[in-house]
């Protein structure tokens, strides 16, 4: 049979078009977020909600559905013929996507969207007059179509299971509630602890943005960037999108009373952009390209941004270039003194200004809410209570302002509950790679001291990103670091660290 008359190839062909189709979309998104002029964004609302019907219609198409059934039966999930490994697993990820797809009917889909598109605007007036109650009813909507989503999508043993799929296809709450809670102990002790020690002051003075701008393009340069096949912008919110591994999209936010923000973010974000641009692009268009899951892909950002970056091997290398670019700024600013700025915890009200001890108890009150939410132990009207004890409870502070307590994250308004977990899987796993980075370059510190990071990147690569969606996280996770996943290297990192 010629290699394109295969019922392989002949998906592919169907899919790739998809795959296509979909970075059209990433790409007007990331348009959207960065230089679209203001009064063009219902236009811009109007073409994505056209590509988006497109892709559904191709993906729920009878012509695709005879291409799918062809290559793997999607009644049994048989695969149909002989196949090597990496074409069996593309083949269940196949049917996995289109089953998934055929679950929500579309006139759930557009009632969905339609919803979280009224819900947005009406999260950020909440947001800006300080008053819950604007939102509480969109969330009421939001909350009951989560549920409603949970059924159609099926689980076997809690309706949070189906939303948490969606995110990352090997969790449960069974498995994530004692993880969460053997954290939270852990991570509320060692935040009492840190609390009797001396404060540092924070890094303060005038940093120019061209000078930052030199920064990023120097830490994207170390970490192997190229600009031939990615880009640095700018956008209220930094993030990263992978438009194909050839193009790399990614974003920061530069504040000129501070060049951490920045430096930070572009870290992160250049974590999450090697990840895509080291996918196998020799698979584009089939599933085995894509990010094995949300919390996957944030240990790569967690690992660069945390584990990387705040260490004092990275401290010493950048101290010198950070001090030539803010001459006035830092001139008298000590390496250690550096090291001790970049890790200061101190709870915040605020999830993405939190340090890297606090961070994970902000996620914890999250997943806590939202799997009540889900259950129907606890109503909306009642989340601005809960939040506030729970922060009380956890970090020890009380958000002066719903703004600043449970209104300021948009997630829920865009309807995406379920989500949240993977920011803490991201930090769990960042650390146990790291456990596992130690052993194998037991001299990373030098490295990295002198700014070399190919080691790094390397790695990464070819324990990891090379190999797209053909391993399951929990898969990649045992094989990589030996292990399953838990919180023991996270916490003995931290205690380490910082006591
Ligand atoms: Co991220």
């Amino acid at each position: 049979m010629a290699r394109s008359q295969d019922p392989f190839s002949k998906l592919h062909k169907r899919s790739l078009r998809i795959a296509k189709l979909q970075s059209i979309r990433a790409l007007l998104e990331w348009d959207l977020e960065t230089y679209l002029p203001k009064a063009a964004g219902g236009f811009r609302s109007d073409q994505l909600e056209l590509l988006a019907e497109e892709i559904h219609k191709e993906l729920t198409s009878n012509s695709y559905k005879k291409a799918l059934n062809n290559f793997i039966d999607i009644e049994t999930g048989k695969i149909q013929g002989d196949y090597p490994p990496h074409l069996q697993k593309a083949a269940k990820e196949y049917r996995k996507n289109y089953l998934q797809e055929m679950k929500l009917p579309t006139s759930f889909v557009k009632k969905f969207t339609k919803t979280t598109s009224t819900a947005l605007p009406a999260w950020d007036q909440a947001k800006k007059t300080n008053n819950f109650s604007l939102f509480a009813p969109h969330l009421e909507k939001i909350v009951l179509l989560c549920k409603k989503k949970a059924d159609l999508l099926g689980y076997k043993e809690h309706p949070y299971d189906a939303l948490l799929d969606l995110y990352e296809p090997d969790l449960t709450v069974k498995t994530l509630t004692p993880l969460f809670n053997e954290l939270k102990t852990a991570l509320t002790s060692l935040l009492a602890q840190i609390k009797q020690k001396p404060l540092p002051s924070p890094l303060t003075g005038h940093f120019p943005k061209e000078a930052q701008d030199k920064l990023s393009s120097y830490i994207l340069e170390k970490m192997g960037f190229s600009k031939e096949t990615s880009r640095l912008d700018l956008s209220s919110h930094p993030f990263c999108t992978g438009i194909h591994p050839l193009d790399i999209r990614m974003t920061t936010r530069i504040d000129p009373s501070c060049p951490l923000s920045s430096l930070y973010s572009v870290l992160h974000e250049g974590g999450h952009g090697l990840y895509h641009q080291n996918l196998p692009i020799e698979h584009y268009g089939t599933p085995l390209c894509d990010a094995i899951s949300y919390g996957i892909d944030e240990s790569q950002s967690r690992l660069w941004e945390t584990i990387i970056g705040k260490s004092r091997a990275f401290c010493h290398f950048i101290h010198p270039t950070l001090q030539q670019l803010f001459p006035e700024a830092l001139s008298h600013l000590s390496t250690e003194e550096l090291y001790k700025k970049v890790n200061r915890v101190i709870p915040s009200e605020i999830r993405v200004e939190s340090d890297e001890v606090t961070y994970s108890l902000h996620i914890i009150l999250r997943f806590e809410i939202e799997k009540e939410l889900i259950e129907g132990t606890l109503s909306v009207k009642d989340i601005p209570e809960v939040w506030n004890e729970k922060m009380q409870t956890y970090l020890g502070i009380t958000p002066s302002y719903a703004s600043k307590g449970c209104l300021q994250d948009v997630h829920w308004a865009m309807g995406g509950i379920g989500y949240f977990p993977s920011y803490t899987l991201g930090n769990l796993l960042a650390a146990q790679l790291f456990s596992t980075i130690k052993k194998a370059f037991p001299d990373w510190d030098k490295k990295v001291q002198q700014g070399e990071f190919s080691f790094l990147s390397t790695w990464l690569k070819e324990k990891i990103h090379c190999h797209g969606k053909l391993y399951t996280a929990s898969e990649v996770i045992q094989q990589v670091t030996g292990k399953p996943l838990g919180v023991k290297d996270y916490i003995t990192y931290l205690t380490e660290k910082h006591l």
